[in-house]
């Protein structure tokens, strides 16, 4: 093997449900100079990127910052940090992300409990809001949009009945930040963790997240400062101390707070990328992107079910970012993908468990959620079922969703004149 050449990544068309392709502009953030991680030319980035991610979560929270790690670093660092050994977590599962809640609460030690619904239907709130009576749990974890079953759960209703509980409510956004809107105060949410790889445009690495000040007490009751950099007025936790030294929020909000207490060195090239793709996000506008990504889901549906395809989930389950459709019968599901990269060079996703091989799932986030992507996916697999036998409408696909474009174009100029 010949190590002697750099490496030449394919440029690719990624239209999967994350990593999805990263915004030219994080890009070149994040090839801007390495500073110091206490130079104040570095932590005044940190300032903004956390008042960007206020706004990105909708929250007047103090805390917003990133956990260095993918997106479970968040949602581990979140409920090591949260959860007492013994405490009980209601954690409801509609796909695979909430078995993932359930995996990291145990083992900090929580009584889990599950409620379960069928891959492809969500909750409503009040099969959760009776669980929770029946079980009164301390806390409930759950997913926002389930990228594994291309679902949305509303969580208006529960945020609100948790609240009345006096139940902390955390919840995975990985997929819905910066495409779908995640309303952390209005919705009453007391942490809210989101990825960077998905509708931010960021590479993989970092996971944003913020809570309030009801369950940043908890966190308080158990800090403990690494004994090399404790000071005389870091008293011994009151309750048991986080179990998780690189996980402790207690400790991480006193290095992107005041006090810039020295835990880990800062992943300085991710924060540049995290702060420039939260900038690109507040500049597009929340209400102008989540818009964005609707339209686009729109052209997309338009040309699956031109082509004659059906989708997993429709209605208001659908979560917008995700596409999921159901594999026409005797199609190899990895055969079709294999020959769209290989091929086109563009990457769809297949999914997990008891979905794989059943679905193919279409992402359409951030940067990826382009229109020229849309159109080259629809082509591209349209020609690829063809070829493989599928009984789909030929020529019907990129028509369908050329018509639609051409004509929201023609209102919009019409509007404008
Ligand atoms: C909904 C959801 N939660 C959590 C994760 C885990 O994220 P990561 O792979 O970045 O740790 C993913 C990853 O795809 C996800 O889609």
């Amino acid at each position: 093997m010949d190590y002697h050449h750099e490496i030449q990544p394919p440029l690719r068309t990624i239209m999967t449900p994350g990593p999805v392709e990263a915004d030219p502009r994080v890009l070149r953030a994040m090839s801007t100079p390495v500073v110091g991680q206490f130079d104040p030319a570095f932590t005044n980035i940190m300032n903004e990127t956390m008042e960007l991610l206020r706004r990105i979560f909708q929250t007047e929270n103090e805390w917003a910052f990133p956990v260095d790690g993918t997106s479970r670093s968040g949602i581990e660092a979140v409920l090591a940090s949260a959860i007492h050994p013994g405490d009980s977590v209601l954690v409801p599962i509609y796909g695979r992300f909430g078995y993932l809640l359930t995996e990291i609460a145990e083992r900090y030690g929580a009584e889990i409990h599950t409620l379960e619904k069928e891959w492809g239907t969500v909750f409503s709130p009040e099969e959760i809001i009776e669980e929770m009576d029946r079980v009164q749990p301390d806390i409930v974890a759950m997913v926002h949009g389930e990228t594994s079953t291309g679902c949305i759960q509303p969580l208006k209703e529960i945020g609100h009945a948790c609240r009345a509980r006096g139940i902390y409510i955390v919840v995975d956004a990985v997929a819905t930040i910066g495409g779908v809107p995640v309303k952390t105060d209005e919705w009453c949410l007391d942490a809210v963790i989101g990825g960077t790889q998905k509708c931010f445009s960021v590479p993989s690495g970092m996971a944003p997240l913020t809570y309030n000040e009801r369950l940043g007490r908890r966190f308080q009751a158990r800090k403990k400062v690494e004994r090399g950099i404790a000071t005389e007025a870091d008293k011994q936790p009151e309750a048991p101390m986080i179990r998780s030294n690189y996980f402790d929020l207690s400790q991480l909000q006193d290095y992107w707070g005041p006090r810039r207490l020295n835990h880990h060195t800062e992943a300085t090239s991710m924060v540049y990328a995290l702060h420039e793709g939260a900038r690109l996000i507040v500049n597009e506008g929340l209400e102008a992107r989540f818009a964005r990504h609707r339209y686009h889901e729109e052209a997309l549906t338009a040309g699956l079910k031109a082509m004659g395809l059906s989708l997993f989930v429709e209605g208001e389950s659908k979560l917008p970012v995700v596409t999921c459709i159901n594999v026409p019968e005797d199609i190899d599901a990895d055969e079709v993908r294999k020959i769209l990269l290989g091929q086109f060079g563009i990457e769809i996703a297949s999914s997990f468990g008891p979905l794989h091989g059943k679905i193919w799932r279409i992402g359409s986030m951030g940067y990826s959620c382009r229109k020229e992507n849309v159109l080259a996916v629809l082509g591209a697999l349209e020609s690829v079922l063809l070829y493989a036998g599928a009984p789909v409408n030929p020529g019907t696909s990129q028509q369908a969703a050329l018509s639609f474009y051409m004509q929201k174009e023609d209102t919009k100029a019409a509007a404008e004149v």
